[in-house]
């Protein structure tokens, strides 16, 4: 299958997920809003001609009955022979809690490699720095955060006071929080969605100049396929404060429990796809806008190999509508 169209397939697979959670947008239930997103993505996943395998997914194989780490999908796993091995992260709902109160930047989103070249991450808190192209080799995740601040700020010829941050509004970045105040920056506190949110930092004009503190690791790994799409960076540290939680990182094979991670790292492969579709309203795609004959989508779908980053919108028409012509 050529990159061209496993993108197309993986095109499809986020917008009937982004379209089925979007029926629950403002619920108030955020598990239903996940499930149905899940199920949707399963169902069509298993049409793509690969040989398929979650490597970050729904959680554990007792935890979640689909998308669970491990999982083969595609027509790999109905017993097709010869198709490509294609290792697969996926956030059927990126943003459950937004999706389900109707706010904005809930995505539907997967990334896929070769075999090998996404990291089977926890799922653990990771400590994070996203940047954009410019600034990517100015700023350590280790240093204060002051001093990474000023460093974005020139790479990007403004003042301090001139840059958004975006942080998770949580208790835990109480501190983080009160730093970059000191510094003079100014900061988009949002309620989830810190993936949303990196995309955001690594496209010029988007407002956002960088992300900071703790969220998902998976959410990490699947920021770094964006990012080598993108040119932007993450770094990433596994947040593992328990011994119960480095005992599981190490059973999957991570050994210098302390690394920075880049995101050739986080996303080692040669062939990286990245396909999101907007949920809800967002600045870069748009939430599902449901009409009488259908719907209509808007995606963004990236690749490493040929490179390629391609916005998409999509009207989605249901059998027999054409009859009545379109309104959208
Ligand atoms: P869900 O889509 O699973 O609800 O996760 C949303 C999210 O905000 C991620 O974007 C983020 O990485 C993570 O949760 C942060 O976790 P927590 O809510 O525990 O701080």
């Amino acid at each position: 299958m050529r990159a061209e169209e496993l993108s197309q397939a993986f095109l499809d697979v986020v917008e009937q997920a982004a379209i089925a959670c979007a029926h629950t947008m403002g619920q108030g239930d955020r598990h239903r809003s996940d499930r149905v997103a899940v199920e949707a993505m399963r169902a069509r996943l298993d049409h793509v001609a690969i040989d398929g395998r979650v490597v970050i997914g729904e959680g554990e194989r007792d935890q979640a009955p689909m998308l669970y780490i491990g999982e083969r999908v595609g027509r790999g796993a109905a017993g097709a022979e010869g198709l490509p091995e294609i290792d697969i992260a996926v956030d059927p709902l990126e943003g459950t809690n937004l999706c389900a109160t109707g706010a904005p930047r809930a995505i539907a989103v997967l990334a896929a490699s070769e075999r090998g070249g996404l990291l089977h991450a926890p799922d653990v808190y990771m400590q994070k720095l996203v940047v954009g192209a410019q600034s990517k080799r100015s700023v350590d995740l280790d240093a204060p955060v002051a001093h990474n601040l000023q460093q974005i700020a020139k790479c990007l010829d403004r003042e301090v006071s001139d840059l958004v941050v975006v942080v998770l509004e949580r208790e835990r970045h109480a501190g983080l929080i009160g730093e970059i105040r000191a510094a003079g920056a100014r900061i988009r506190l949002i309620g989830d969605g810190d993936l949303t949110a990196a995309i955001g930092a690594a496209v010029v004009g988007s407002g956002i100049h960088a992300v900071m503190g703790s969220g998902g690791a998976p959410e990490g790994v699947i920021a770094a396929a964006a990012m080598r799409c993108l040119g932007g960076e993450i770094f990433g540290r596994l947040i593992l404060d328990t011994p119960e939680k480095e005992a599981r990182a190490r059973s999957m094979g991570i050994e210098d429990i302390r690394k920075v991670y880049t995101s050739a790292e986080l996303a080692s492969g040669q062939q990286i796809t990245f396909a999101a579709t907007g949920v809800t309203e967002g600045a870069l795609m748009k939430g599902v806008r449901f009409f009488g004959e259908g719907c209509r989508t808007s995606s963004v779908v990236m690749q490493t190999s040929p490179h390629r980053v391609q916005f998409i919108d999509t009207i989605h028409v249901k059998e027999q509508a054409g009859r009545r012509g379109l309104r959208f």
